[in-house]
């Protein structure tokens, strides 16, 4: 039997998609979890398509009183009307041209970065580059020190520290609130962090992403001061943790395919449909949640109202319905309409700025580095959230 890159790389069984495995049935019923599970990709689409049926509020569902000044401007579980116009006011400062501009600073860290490891023979990608420059980027453009970085790095891993599965299981009930309420703390640091910034830009402007957000105003209104604290966190979160995954597992995906590199090198014009596969081959935000508001029928499941259902955004991405050979990690797929960003309203405000870190750092760290390959002998590590999937360290050798 031959042994499966996922076996090779020693994935967590978990992350099923990894294996070559699709449920048999594309919307089913997590007994364990007491949820509902989404992995067929039109059911995906469908799902993630109808926040009037599927809302991403789900937090009148959960096991735990949560304190609401930590979650309004929170874009990413809001509703229309109040996501529309939250997204249409933030969108008026997080701009196209805004992620455009930063390419020539985005060149430099990476530059900078990678004259750090220049001359050994071996650095961890992790910590030379996938980590630190999604950070400084992120809070250059928001306008915080990026000396803080070791503070952001703290609340990330509390934030995505759990291990255990979003489960509306009663017996689970007790594990879920204690890793929500450990979550609190963090949440609620790193938002005053954000507000005492945003504080002093009310009062002293600067050419920063968090000046525009408190000037930012659409029809007179502009946002409140929690509402700008839990939107500047969920960038510097969402902006940070996601992008190491992307730049991580490009780089594993390629040294699995020496041939595909090959090419690769040869032909930088390939970069962006590579960047575009490995999100689809290794989703890095592997699952979205949504809550029923009414009754639904999907692929011939009824499920009744207030449920939890997960859309596996990873598995739906390797759907044989709608992929040919979804196995194959292929950098010329096209068209590659994967969900790895999401889809519909809630599409990813950051994936500009992603896909641009992706396109920069691994170009000139392809050209830094013409031998660069992984280490065989020092093994793979892996996020431990569930709902990730990235590599947390990965040695490469220079020669
Ligand atoms: C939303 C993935 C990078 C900011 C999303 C969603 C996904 C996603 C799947 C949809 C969530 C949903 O429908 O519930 C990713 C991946 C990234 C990445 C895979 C990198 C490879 C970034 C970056 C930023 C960012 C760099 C910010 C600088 C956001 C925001 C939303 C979002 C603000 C919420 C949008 C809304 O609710 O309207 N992202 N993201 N993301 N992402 Fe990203």
């Amino acid at each position: 039997m031959t042994t499966t890159l996922a076996e090779r790389w020693g994935i967590d069984q978990r992350h099923f998609w990894m294996h070559g495995e699709q449920p048999a049935q594309p919307v089913r019923h997590d007994e364990a979890r007491k949820l509902w599970a989404v992995s067929g990709y039109q059911e995906a689409v469908q799902v993630i398509g109808d926040p009037q049926r599927f809302s991403s509020d789900l937090v009148p569902l959960l096991p735990i009183d949560i304190d609401p000044a930590l979650t309004d401007g929170n874009l990413i579980q809001m509703d229309p009307p109040g996501h529309r116009e939250l997204r249409t006011l933030v969108s008026h400062a997080f701009t196209r041209k805004v992620v455009a501009d930063l390419e020539p600073r985005i060149a430099e860290v990476t530059g900078e970065l990678l004259d750090e490891v220049t001359g050994q023979d071996r650095f961890d990608l992790v910590t030379a580059l996938a980590y630190p420059l999604p950070v400084i980027v992120i809070a250059e453009l928001l306008g915080v020190p990026a000396s803080d970085q070791q503070l952001f790095k703290e609340w990330a891993h509390a934030l995505f520290a759990s291990q255990a599965e979003l489960s509306m299981n009663e017996d689970d009930l007790a594990e879920q609130e204690a890793g929500m309420s450990e979550q609190n703390r963090p949440a609620a640091e790193m938002g005053e962090y954000l507000l005492a910034h945003a504080a002093e830009r009310r009062s002293k402007p600067r050419e920063d992403l968090l000046t525009k957000l408190v000037e930012a105003e659409v029809d007179g209104k502009g946002l409140t001061d929690a509402q700008l604290a839990n939107f500047a966190s969920l960038l510097l979160l969402a902006g940070h943790v996601t992008t190491t995954m992307l730049l991580g597992n490009t780089v594993l995906c390629l040294d699995a395919h020496p041939e595909q590199l090959a090419r690769l090198r040869a032909d930088r014009a390939l970069l962006p449909g590579a960047i575009e596969e490995s999100v689809r081959f290794m989703t890095p935000f592997t699952a979205l949640y949504r809550a029923t508001t009414t009754e639904v029928e999907i692929a011939g499941q009824r499920i009744p109202e207030k449920q939890v259902v997960t859309v596996q955004l990873a598995a739906a991405n390797r759907d044989a319905r709608q992929w040919a050979d979804p196995m194959t990690f292929d950098i010329t797929r096209d068209p590659n309409p994967h969900l790895g960003f999401g889809r519909g309203i809630h599409f990813c405000l950051g994936a500009p700025l992603a896909r641009l870190e992706g396109r920069v750092a691994l170009n000139l760290l392809l050209d830094r580095f013409p031998a660069l390959r992984t280490d065989p002998t020092t093994p793979l590590k892996f996020m431990s959230s569930p709902d990730a999937m990235g590599v947390s360290e990965l040695t490469l050798l220079t020669s």
